[in-house]
C-alpha cells in the first residue's frame, strides 16, 4: 500500500523547477552502472519451486488476525480504524468501515468464516453516498473498491463451494463496488481526463485541484478495469485507461529524466508533467507496480504497460542501483531529481524487490528476478539492524560510487555514525506504521524460489511486530523502531494491517491455493497494491512473455 508521506517533501520541493539543477549537481549526474545482466541467462529451476507450508506458523498469524479483528469489532466497528491502546476509533477513510472492507479478502483466504459473515452482513449497509470528510480517489480505490472486488472474485470463484450465500448476497458486494465507483467517477471530469484525486460527496464533486500525483493517478487502472470486466460496463476502464495514457506517454521531456522513470506530478488541464523528481517510494511507487500487474492481469490488452515497466526496470538497474559505502554488499535504489540521484529510501519502497521478482516471473527474465532478490536482501538488512527487529519508515546512506564530499551524498549525523558503519544506513524517520512492504517482498521471493530463508525472515519480522506492536485491543504503530519498545505506541491500527501485513505473513506459511502467487505462468490472481487478490481476466494468466520480437520463454526452465 503506497501513499503520499515520507518523501512527499522531496517530491514537492522540485515542483515546476524544470531542469534547474545546480552546477554542482549537474557534475554529479547519474552515470550508467555496468550493464545489467544479459537477458537469457539461466537461473535455478524456478518454474516449479518446492514449497514448505507451516501450519503452526500460519495459525500463529491467524491468531494475531483474530485478536486485532475482535478488538476492532468490539471497540471501533463500523468506524474505519481502531486505536488499540485506548480502545478508541478513528474515521480516517470517510467512515465507511475501512478496516472491515480491508479485512474482507484476508478473512476469506484464512478461512475465518465467522469474520467473513460479520463483514458480508455489513457491506450492503455501507452508505457510499455520504461522508463528512474529503475523499481520496486513490485511497478509496485501493482499499474499498479493491477490497470489494477481491471479496467478490474470491466468493464467486475458488471459494464458492465453501459458502451458502445467495446470489443476492454476493451480488450486493459488486453492487456496492459499482455504487462507489459511480460516486467517484466525477473525478475524471477534467480537461485532460486525468482525475482530480480530491473529492467531496453529497453530492459527488471535485475539490478543484490543479494537479495529481503519479501514484494517485496511476494506481486506479487495475480496479477500474476489473469493475468493467465484472459488470460488462466499459465506462470505468475507459476512464482509468484514458488517464493512464498520459503516464504511458509522458510529456514534456523533463517528466522522464531516465527512460521509463518519471516525475511526480501531472497537470490536470494539460496532462503535462510538472517536474522530474521521483523514486520507487511513496507518491510515485505503485504507478510502476501496476504496469507489470496490468500485463499479468490481461496480456492481450496491456502489452504497452509491459513495455513501460521493462523500460523503468532496465533504467533502475542501469542508473539507480546504489550500494552504501560502508556496506557495499547491500543494494538499494536511489531517488532522483531530474538526473541527480539522492541516496535515501523508505519502507514503502521495499515493495520494489517483490515487484522485480513478479516481473521476472511474468516475463521469464532471470535478471529481474535476481535483481529483485538483491533488493529484498537490502530491505531485510533494515529490519535486522534495529533494536526492535523492525525496519524504519525512512533511511539514508552514502553511495559508494559517488564522491563522499558531493552535495547529494552527505554523511550521517554524529549520533548515527556507528549505526551507519555497521548497518549500511542511518534512520531519518524511525516510525513504523504497520506497513507490509518488506514482508510482501519476502512473500514474492519465497514463491519464486521456494527458499525457506524467506520464510525465516518473514517469521522473524512477524515475531518482532507481534512482540512490539501488540497493545490493548490490537496492534499499534510505533514511534521509533530503534528504541526500546519501539519508542512507544502511537495508538493507531491502520486498515492495511488487516489487508496486507496479516495476509502476506499468512500466505508465506499457508498451503498452496488458487490465490497464491505462482512461478509457472498459472497465476489465477494478481494482488492490487493493498494486497487484495483480483482475479485475472479470463480466470488464468495468459503467458505472453516479452511479445514483439523479444523472444519468448527464453532463460527460464518451463
Ligand atoms: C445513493 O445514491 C444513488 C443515486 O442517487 C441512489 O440510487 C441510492 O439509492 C443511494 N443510496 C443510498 C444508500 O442512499
Ligand atoms: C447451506 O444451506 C442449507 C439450507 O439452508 C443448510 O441445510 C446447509 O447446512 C448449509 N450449508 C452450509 C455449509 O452452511
Ligand atoms: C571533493 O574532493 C575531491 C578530492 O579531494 C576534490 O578534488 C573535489 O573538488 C571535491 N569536491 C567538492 C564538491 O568539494
Ligand atoms: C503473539 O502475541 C500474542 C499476544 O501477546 C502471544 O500470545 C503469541 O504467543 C505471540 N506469537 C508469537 C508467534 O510470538
Amino acid at each position: 500500500m503506497h501513499i503520499f508521506r515520507g518523501v512527499a517533501a522531496f517530491l514537492a520541493a522540485s515542483h515546476s523547477v524544470a531542469a534547474a539543477a545546480s552546477t554542482a549537481e549537474q557534475q554529479q549526474q547519474a552515470s550508467p552502472s555496468s550493464a545489467p545482466e544479459a537477458p537469457g541467462e539461466k537461473l535455478p529451476p524456478y518454474r516449479h519451486p518446492k514449497y514448505h507450508p507451516s501450519p503452526k506458523r500460519a495459525s500463529a498469524v491467524k491468531q494475531a488476525f483474530r485478536i486485532s479483528w475482535d478488538g476492532y469489532y468490539k471497540h471501533a466497528f463500523p468506524h474505519d480504524s481502531l486505536r488499540p491502546a485506548t480502545n478508541g476509533f478513528a474515521d480516517d477513510r470517510n467512515g465507511w468501515g475501512a478496516s472491515a472492507v480491508d479485512a474482507f479478502s484476508t478473512a476469506l483466504i484464512m478461512g475465518e468464516y465467522r469474520i467473513v459473515d460479520q463483514i458480508l452482513k455489513y457491506v450492503p449497509e455501507i452508505n457510499f453516498n455520504r461522508t463528512n470528510s474529503e475523499v481520496s480517489l486513490f485511497e478509496t480505490t485501493i482499499r474499498y473498491l479493491g477490497g470489494l472486488l477481491s471479496a467478490y472474485d474470491l466468493i464467486t470463484g475458488p471459494l464458492k463451494p465453501h459458502f451458502n450465500y445467495t446470489d443476492h448476497q454476493t451480488g450486493a458486494i459488486l453492487q456496492q463496488a459499482k455504487r462507489l465507483a459511480d460516486n467517484l467517477k466525477v473525478a475524471f471530469n477534467t480537461p485532460s481526463g486525468i482525475p482530480d484525486n480530491d473529492l467531496f460527496f453529497g453530492p459527488p464533486r471535485k475539490k478543484g485541484s490543479k494537479s495529481n500525483g503519479l501514484a494517485t493517478a496511476g494506481t486506479l487502472v487495475l480496479e477500474w478495469t476489473r469493475l468493467s470486466d465484472l459488470t460488462g460496463d466499459s465506462q470505468y476502464e475507459k476512464l482509468a485507461q484514458k488517464a493512464e495514457k498520459y503516464l504511458l506517454h509522458p510529456r514534456p521531456a523533463l517528466g522522464e529524466p531516465f527512460p521509463g522513470l518519471l516525475g511526480a506530478s501531472v497537470n490536470l488541464e494539460t496532462g503535462l508533467f510538472e517536474n522530474g523528481a521521483g523514486g520507487w517510494g511513496g507518491g510515485t511507487d505503485s504507478f510502476y507496480e501496476y504496469l507489470i500487474k496490468m500485463y499479468l492481469y490481461d496480456s492481450t490488452k496491456f502489452g504497452e504497460y509491459r513495455d513501460r515497466w521493462v523500460l523503468a526496470a532496465d533504467s533502475s538497474i542501469r542508473y539507480l542501483i546504489s550500494h552504501p559505502a560502508t556496506r557495499p554488499d547491500l543494494t538499494f535504489l536511489a531517488m532522483w531529481r531530474d538526473r541527480t540521484l539522492h541516496y535515501f529510501s523508505e519502507h514503502l519502497a521495499c515493495f520494489n524487490g517483490g515487484n522485480f521478482i513478479l516481473g521476472g516471473l511474468t516475463l521469464d527474465e532471470p535478471a529481474y528476478l535476481r535483481f529483485g532478490l538483491e533488493l529484498v536482501a537490502g530491505c531485510h538488512a533494515t529490519y535486522t539492524s534495529t533494536l526492535t527487529g523492525i525496519g524504519p519508515e525512512i533511511f539514508q546512506w552514502q553511495d559508494s560510487r559517488t564522491p563522499l564530499n558531493s552535495s547529494n551524498n552527505p554523511g550521517p549525523p554524529a549520533d548515527q555514525k556507528k549505526l551507519y558503519e555497521r548497518a549500511g544506513f542511518w534512520i531519518t524517520n524511525g516510525g513504523y506504521q504497520l506497513r507490509p512492504e518488506v514482508i510482501e517482498s519476502y512473500y514474492y521471493a519465497y514463491r519464486a524460489t521456494g527458499d525457506k530463508k524467506y520464510q525465516e525472515w518473514a517469521w522473524e519480522a512477524f515475531v518482532a511486530i507481534n512482540a512490539t506492536c501488540r497493545v490493548g485491543s490490537g496492534y499499534s504503530s510505533l514511534a521509533d523502531v530503534n528504541k526500546q519498545e519501539g519508542g512507544g505506541w502511537t495508538d493507531f491500527q491502520e486498515s492495511f494491517w488487516f489487508a496486507e501485513v496479516m495476509k502476506y505473513a499468512y500466505l508465506i506459511f499457508a498451503e498452496d491455493a488458487p490465490w497464491q502467487i505462482r512461478a509457472d505462468h498459472e497465476n489465477q490472481f494478481v494482488f492490487n497494491t493493498e494486497a487484495h487478490p483480483i482475479r485475472i481476466a479470463g480466470g488464468k494468466e495468459r503467458y505472453g512473455g516479452w511479445g514483439k520480437g523479444k523472444g519468448e520463454g527464453k532463460g527460464m526452465e518451463k
